[in-house]
């Protein structure tokens, strides 16, 4: 018999006020995401007073949505899960206090549940991914390299010692003038550049470990442009190369230390066959990276997974599914549950 225990999840920690349900079976029976992105256009980034309010406007509308496109009311759920932290602390507030309300009128457990976690886990709703596995989280708040060896249980390989992927997109996508959010619309810029026209730095490169750092490329980018500027106009193919230039010294930066952390993970797992290497987080959605990660990966036998793109971004199923997968395991949750703005899965 199939296992038809339901969890809603909620998740409010960043600018998209998102709920889910889904079903102990990994059936997926709503998935609604408010993107807060109008909101914050003219602020060219996320504002965190605009995002709580939003939150705060839209939530209860997002989980009704998501009620009635599972076709399921509050009594057939078993649990409420919601992301307790890492985030902007206004919005996570939001979400457990909303959790927790409906919670208690409605007589339910409810799981706290951290973010990167949900970020962590949601791979293993499509596929069929055993721990451990090499997990590499690139969004605009998130920049790091983790061995997921179980549920709670995390090695941080490496990190960004400044910027997150994302971050560093969006603001040199806003250096540029190129619109928000910066990232899509570089990676559209930077289609039709020259990546060969300007040699950016590649920070971190060939050194130990698998650290990132992308606050001197940023500022590479910005000193060209100021240069460009000071010549006379800075023409749209002058921001292309500029666009290309700089996304080409992100693929390599990525391709060297993602290579570095397949030699760390295979040293502490030597056993692990095959070994999955899975692309998370917004960033996630550039095809120049991800292109550049699947080759990387067949060179080195691993096994490439970027879940679709709706499970990579913020979204209420990935925090039911973290919720499940504790569930499933016995874990429960007593008393109050505490909204944390920072929050380290390790
Ligand atoms: O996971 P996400 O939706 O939200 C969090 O930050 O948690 O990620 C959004 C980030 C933004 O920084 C956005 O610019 C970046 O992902 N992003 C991209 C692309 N699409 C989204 N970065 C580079 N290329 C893209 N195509
Ligand atoms: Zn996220």
């Amino acid at each position: 018999m199939t296992d038809a225990r339901l969890i809603l999840g909620i998740e409010t920690s960043c600018d998209e006020t998102a709920a889910a349900v889904l079903r102990a079976d990994k059936k997926i029976l709503a998935n609604v995401v408010f993107s807060q992105l109008e909101e914050h256009r003219p602020y060219a980034g996320v504002v965190p007073e605009i995002a709580a309010r939003a939150h705060m406007e839209h939530l209860e509308r997002v989980v009704s949505a998501a009620l009635l496109e599972a076709g399921i009311g509050f009594a057939d759920l078993s649990a409420i899960a919601v992301t307790a932290g890492p985030g902007l602390i206004g919005g996570v507030i939001v979400g457990v206090m909303a959790a927790q309300a409906y919670a208690s009128v409605h007589r339910l457990p409810v799981l706290p549940v951290n973010h990167l976690e949900g970020h962590a886990l949601a791979v293993r709703l499509t596929e069929e991914v055993e721990f451990p596995f090499l997990l590499v989280l690139v969004s605009g708040g998130h920049c790091q390299i983790l061995a997921v060896e179980g549920v709670g249980r995390y090695v941080r390989l490496g990190g960004t010692r400044d910027d997150a992927l994302g971050e560093a997109f969006d603001k040199t996508a806003k250096m540029m003038g190129l619109g928000f959010p910066g990232g899509p619309a570089l990676e559209r810029a930077a289609r039709t550049g020259n990546s060969r026209r300007f040699s950016f730095p590649r920070p971190m490169l060939r050194q130990e470990g698998c650290d990132f750092s992308f606050s001197g490329l940023k500022t590479a980018v910005r000193l060209q442009l100021e240069e460009l500027a000071a010549a006379g106009k800075v023409r749209e193919q002058d921001k292309a190369d500029i666009a290309a230039s700089f996304q080409q010294a992100v693929v390599e930066v990525l391709q060297d230390r993602i290579t570095h952390a397949l030699a760390m993970f295979k040293v502490r797992y030597p056993a692990v066959e095959r070994l999955p290497l899975v692309l998370s987080g917004g960033v996630a959605a550039n095809q120049a990276i991800r292109g550049a990660l699947e080759e990387l990966a067949a060179r080195q036998e691993a096994w490439f997974i970027a879940p679709p793109m709706a499970l990579c971004t913020d979204n209420g199923a990935m925090i039911a599914w973290a919720g499940m997968e504790r569930l499933l395991m016995g874990w429960r949750h007593e008393g109050a549950v505490e909204p944390r703005a920072r929050w380290p899965l390790e």
